[in-house]
């Protein structure tokens, strides 16, 4: 049952599966999930959760490893991500929501599809793909790890930020540039080189998506380098019950580039659902 009931306070702190997870609560109506990128925290849906939270329930946590979150030094899977998901949901009662992940947040959504099908009501899979890694990709993360390992989190920010924003972005928007490697160097080593080696270890989806049998709505922005345009056509071709957004002037990051937009097609979506 989709919980409606009066708007819930603030909330920033919860004890989830033996660590503390910190999160946003702010609205009320139908539950909307937010999952961020790698390696960012849940400040990414700022613009979102003011758009969208005087019409919904809107939650961004900061996943294990990110933000304010604990970052324990340990071995970090996605379904254990799922399973924090799953967790804090629980913490607050709710049953059902609409989950929004960008790119490794989609990554997540895939294990939740996996084992919590029945806690989905809808799916918005932002600049994610379904494919698991290459050999070249999974070594490229090891590299990473390392860098992180030996540099620390401005290191990851700089090959990051390139990948994530697009050149006219970081030549014309600097604020959001800083804002994004704040984001980044805010982040522990741990919680990095764990996300590394979960992406690295997540399974191929592309099997999964004919059994995703609820409405999803696919994000991409059109200059989108690390998840194309190319991934979210192959995940809307399988997906039965899937629509298509494709937003212009946007790459990786879309929801930051294109806010507006964005939160559009996501409220969209939202209302379209069956009550
Ligand atoms: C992300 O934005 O979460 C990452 O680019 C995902 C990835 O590295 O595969």
């Amino acid at each position: 049952m989709v919980r409606t009931s009066q708007p819930t306070e603030l909330t920033v702190q919860a004890q989830i599966n033996g660590i503390t997870l910190a999160f946003n609560d702010q609205g009320a109506g139908l539950p909307l999930v937010f999952l961020h990128a790698f390696p960012l925290n849940r400040t990414m849906w700022a613009d979102q959760e003011q758009s969208l939270s005087s019409q919904f329930r809107v939650i961004t946590m900061d996943l294990r490893g990110h933000g304010e979150s604990d970052a324990p030094l340990w071995r970090y899977t996605l379904d254990q991500a799922a399973d924090d998901v799953i967790g804090l949901l629980n913490h607050l009662s709710i049953q059902q929501a609409v989950f929004v992940g960008l790119s490794m947040g989609g990554y997540i959504l895939f294990a939740l599809c996996r084992t919590y099908a029945d806690r989905i009501k809808g799916l918005v899979l932002a600049d994610t793909r379904a494919q698991a890694d290459t050999a070249e990709g999974k070594a490229a993360r090891f590299q990473m790890a390392q860098t992180a390992y030996r540099k620390g989190p401005s290191a990851v920010a700089d090959i990051m930020i390139p990948k994530l924003l697009s050149p006219s972005t970081i030549q014309t928007k600097p604020e959001l540039v800083q804002r994004v490697r704040r984001m980044i160097e805010g982040n522990q080593i741990s919680g990095i080189a764990g996300d590394l080696m979960a992406m690295a270890e997540r399974p191929d989806s592309v099997p999964l998506l004919k059994q995703i049998t609820c409405p999803t709505q696919i994000i991409v922005g059109e200059d989108d380098l690390p998840t194309p345009p190319a991934d979210a056509k192959l995940m809307a071709g399988q997906i039965p019950d899937t629509r298509l957004a494709v937003i212009p002037a946007a790459a990786h990051l879309s929801n930051l580039e294109q806010p507006d937009s964005f939160s559009e097609i996501v409220r969209a979506f939202a209302f379209g659902l069956p009550r």
